[in-house]
Formats: C-alpha cells, sequence, structure tokens
C-alpha cells in the first residue's frame, strides 16, 4: 500500500527545500538589514489562546485535539497569539521598542486551493511598544523590502492601505455603536466576495431599510485612492467634540505615515484601499496587504495594529504592529516571473580512491578538508578509474583528488580541475594550505 501525504500537505524534495531555504534566507537577511531579533514558539497551543483572540474565520479552520492528558490543543494557525503571550509574560524586562521575527509552519484546516494550503511557512515581523505611525511605516517598508530582494518590483505588487479608527470614525458619523460597527466591518471585509444583493440582505439586519443607501456611501468610501480626497472625506464627515478631534489626529498620522513610507523609498507601491479590513479580530488601528499588481490571487501578506492583544492575553497594556507574510502565493509569484535561482549543489571535491589500501588515506583528508567546511565526497565502492572519472565528471565538483598507490609512495596526492582537465600534484602535508589557492585559481593547464 502506497501511503500519500494528507491534503493540503507538502513534502520538500531537495530541489524545492533549495527554494524554501532562498524564501527564508531572503526573509531572514531582510529582517536583520532591519535590525530585528529572531524568536520562535511552539506549534501545539492551547486552544483557547485561538477562541475570541484570533476571530470566527481562524477558529473555524483549527486543527483541534484532546491531547492525552485531555488538554484541548491546537495547531499554530497563526504567531500572533503566541507572541502576544511571550511579550507579555517579559514585557517589564524587555527593552523596547521589541522589534521580532519568526519564519515557521502554521496550520489551517482550509479547503487547499490555489494558493491556499493546510500547512504554509510565514514570515512574522512584529513592533511592540510603540505606538507611533513609524512603526507602522518601518514594517510596511520591510514587507516591501523583502518583496524586493525576490526581484520583485512596482509592476509586480502593491500594498493596500486601510485604517480600522477610521472605519469607526466614519461608522460613528453613521450613528453605529461598537458592536454594530464591529458586524460592519466583518461585512466589509467580505465584500469583494459577495454579491452586492446578499451583502445589503446582511446590512439590513443591522440598518433595516438603510441598507441600500449606507452601502452606496460605503463604496464611495472605498473608492478613494489618494490622500487628498480622504482628507477631505474625514474632515467632512460629521462627528462634533472628541471625535472631531480625534478624526483631525487621524489624518496628522496618515500623512506621517505616508512622508515615512515616501522617504523610505516604498511610497510607490502603496493603495489606499479602505476594502481592506482585515478579518482576524484583533486589529485596531492601520491594516494593509500585499497583492499582486493585477490585484488577482489570494494576498501575499497582512498585517495590521493590534493595540488590545498583549493586555486581552492577561499581559500589560502594549501597543503593537506586525504582519505575516506566507510562502504559499509568493513562490506562485515568483515562479511566474521566473525569480526562482535554479537549484545546483555540488561539492568542492570528489575523491578517486584507487583501492582499499588507498581509503584509508582519502578518508582521514576527507576528514581534515569537511572539519574546516569544504565539502568532498567520495565513492562508497571500489571502482575501475575510468568508472570514477566518469562519475566525478557528472558530479559537479571542481576538482578530483586522485588517491592511486603510485603517487601515495610519494606522499603526494594528484588534483584534476575538472573543467579544464589540467593536473598539478601536491604533497599530502600541504594539502589544506593549498586548497585556497586552488579553489581561487583553478589549475593552469601546461
Ligand atoms: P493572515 O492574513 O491570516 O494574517 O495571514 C498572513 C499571510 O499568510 C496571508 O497573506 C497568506 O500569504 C498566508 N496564509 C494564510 N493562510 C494561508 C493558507 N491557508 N495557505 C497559504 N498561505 C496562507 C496573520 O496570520 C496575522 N497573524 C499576521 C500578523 C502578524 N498580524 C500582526 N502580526
Amino acid at each position: 500500500m502506497q501511503f500519500e501525504t494528507l491534503p493540503g500537505f507538502r513534502e520538500f524534495y531537495p530541489e524545492a527545500c533549495a527554494r524554501r531555504n532562498h524564501i527564508f534566507g531572503c526573509w531572514r537577511s531582510v529582517a536583520r538589514a532591519f535590525n530585528f531579533l529572531e524568536y520562535d514558539a511552539p506549534v501545539l497551543e492551547p486552544l483557547e489562546l485561538y477562541i475570541e483572540k484570533s476571530g470566527e474565520e481562524i477558529v473555524g479552520q483549527l486543527f483541534n485535539f484532546e491531547d492525552r492528558g485531555g488538554r484541548a490543543v491546537a495547531l499554530r494557525p497563526e504567531m500572533t497569539p503566541s507572541l502576544a503571550r511571550l511579550i507579555g509574560a517579559k514585557a517589564n524586562s524587555l527593552k523596547r521598542p521589541v522589534k521580532w521575527f519568526n519564519i515557521g509552519e502554521h496550520y489551517r484546516y482550509e479547503r487547499p486551493q490555489k494558493g491556499r494550503l493546510r500547512a504554509f511557512y510565514q514570515l512574522n515581523v512584529d513592533i511592540l511598544g510603540e505606538q507611533g505611525p513609524a512603526a507602522d511605516a518601518e514594517l510596511i517598508t520591510l514587507l516591501c523590502q523583502s518583496l524586493k530582494s525576490f526581484g520583485l518590483n512596482n509592476s509586480d505588487f502593491k500594498i493596500r492601505l486601510s485604517d480600522r479608527d477610521l472605519w469607526l470614525l466614519m461608522l460613528a458619523a453613521e450613528g453605529l455603536d461598537e458592536a454594530g460597527s464591529a458586524s460592519v466591518l466583518g461585512i466589509i471585509d467580505k465584500l469583494e466576495r459577495t454579491d452586492r444583493t446578499k451583502t445589503i440582505e446582511r446590512l439590513s439586519s443591522i440598518l433595516g431599510d438603510e441598507a441600500e443607501d449606507f452601502l452606496g456611501r460605503i463604496e464611495e468610501a472605498i473608492a478613494i485612492d489618494d490622500f487628498d480626497t480622504l482628507r477631505s472625506y474625514i474632515k467632512n464627515l460629521p462627528l462634533e467634540g472628541d471625535l472631531a478631534a480625534v478624526a483631525n489626529a487621524r489624518i496628522e498620522e496618515w500623512s506621517q505615515l505616508l512622508r515615512n513610507l515616501k522617504a523610505s523609498g516604498v511610497g510607490d507601491f502603496i493603495q489606499i484601499d479602505l476594502g481592506i479590513v482585515r478579518g482576524l479580530a484583533y486589529y485596531t488601528g492601520f491594516v494593509f496587504e500585499a497583492f499582486e499588481a493585477s490585484g488577482e490571487g489570494r494576498a501575499l501578506a497582512g498585517g495590521g495594529r493590534y493595540d488590545a492583544l498583549v493586555k486581552k492575553l492577561g499581559g500589560p497594556d502594549i501597543p503593537a504592529v506586525g504582519f505575516a507574510m506566507g510562502d504559499v502565493t509568493l513562490v506562485d509569484l515568483l515562479e511566474s516571473k521566473s525569480l526562482i535561482p535554479k537549484y545546483i549543489q555540488s561539492p568542492d571535491f570528489i575523491a578517486i580512491i584507487g583501492g582499499e589500501g588507498e581509503r584509508a588515506v582519502a578518508l582521514a583528508d576527507a576528514a581534515q578538508l569537511r572539519a574546516v567546511g569544504y565539502q568532498i565526497e567520495y565513492p562508497f565502492k571500489n571502482q575501475g578509474f575510468a568508472k570514477q572519472f566518469k562519475l566525478a565528471n557528472q558530479s559537479g565538483a571542481r576538482f578530483a583528488l586522485i588517491y592511486g598507490s603510485e603517487e601515495l609512495e610519494r606522499g603526494v596526492v594528484k588534483v584534476r580541475d575538472l573543467s579544464k582537465g589540467s593536473e598539478v600534484e601536491i604533497p599530502r602535508d600541504q594539502l589544506l594550505l593549498q586548497v585556497p589557492t586552488l579553489l581561487e585559481g583553478g589549475i593552469e593547464s601546461k
């Protein structure tokens, strides 16, 4: 009987693993360039961590079960609740702002489809302990830089930027209370994927006969795509007293965010799009998602502010902002643009061994070369020279180290440059010393 992988889970043959390492390598080096520290957390967590904190959509997709000790547990569907707990537990001893990143696997029981699997990797990057929009700007910049580090540019991806605080102001101006606003935001989150009649039906349960006119006003807001229009839209909201002051302060925060993004060289990637509200329950302020520039496909990344989560999980009041980028949609996009480097792994050296007597010497040299970081392999079985040379040529190795009885009697090893066919003899006790020159210059043909 042949076993298959579970739906939505992947196997990584060496080529796929190399591709994954390439993605992780770019993610890690960009996060480090911004001076973020790497952390990790368990893949299995108490179920309770996600109930309410992540929101209905994710809870409906949990891989959860009871462990042998009778605990309700879940494989992590996302990193943010674990991170909030880690930070909450050590909040007083951590230097702020906390700038941390993680690369790890996450699990969601979704219907496997293009861009969506049940096990996928995410880069999570978060800043905790900084209230102002400079932190939001830094993360959006990091998101853009990491996509750029794969060779993607302005014609390949865009960041759609929105603001849940602003939505709350707009909905307050419509006379909605907190609970009503939360329900409406849930409906707005699904607007793109739902037909209009169905949306009006949903809105009617909150707004009655007003639903259709209300949807019209929402659509007007979503159509805004430049800051000047947004600014006058906010200024014209029918708000009074404190709320009007909050709205003015929010305009200033938008302006600072956009200024920083422009100054960091990523202004061209940003599209104002209030249609983004994010499905997760904990977001509070600016929210954003990265998409292919064509607008097609599922999001490449998503994130935003979640200022209340650490406290909700029992920690102190710490503002937070972050995002996660997934590997699945990213690899699809990179493949469609031929931006995944070819996988080639070949050793520096391959040993060619005359017979059992020479094997011990070859193995001793291999041990020395490996100990200082060179890549070397040798045939496991004794074979004729001709066959070994053929295999050496196919191996992609740069040099063959030839261990024949005649050479060893003279205390030398013959080295062949496999691309040029040229050879040189090196005294065995000089081998380690001469390897750097060999690798740098190859062997001149005589
Ligand atoms: P999210 O929008 O649920 O946010 O996921 C972020 C990214 O993970 C998505 O844009 C997508 O690339 C990838 N992703 C999510 N689900 C799947 C799936 N089933 N298959 C493949 N890829 C998937 C979060 O997870 C938040 N915790 C991000 C965050 C960090 N917010 C603040 N800090």
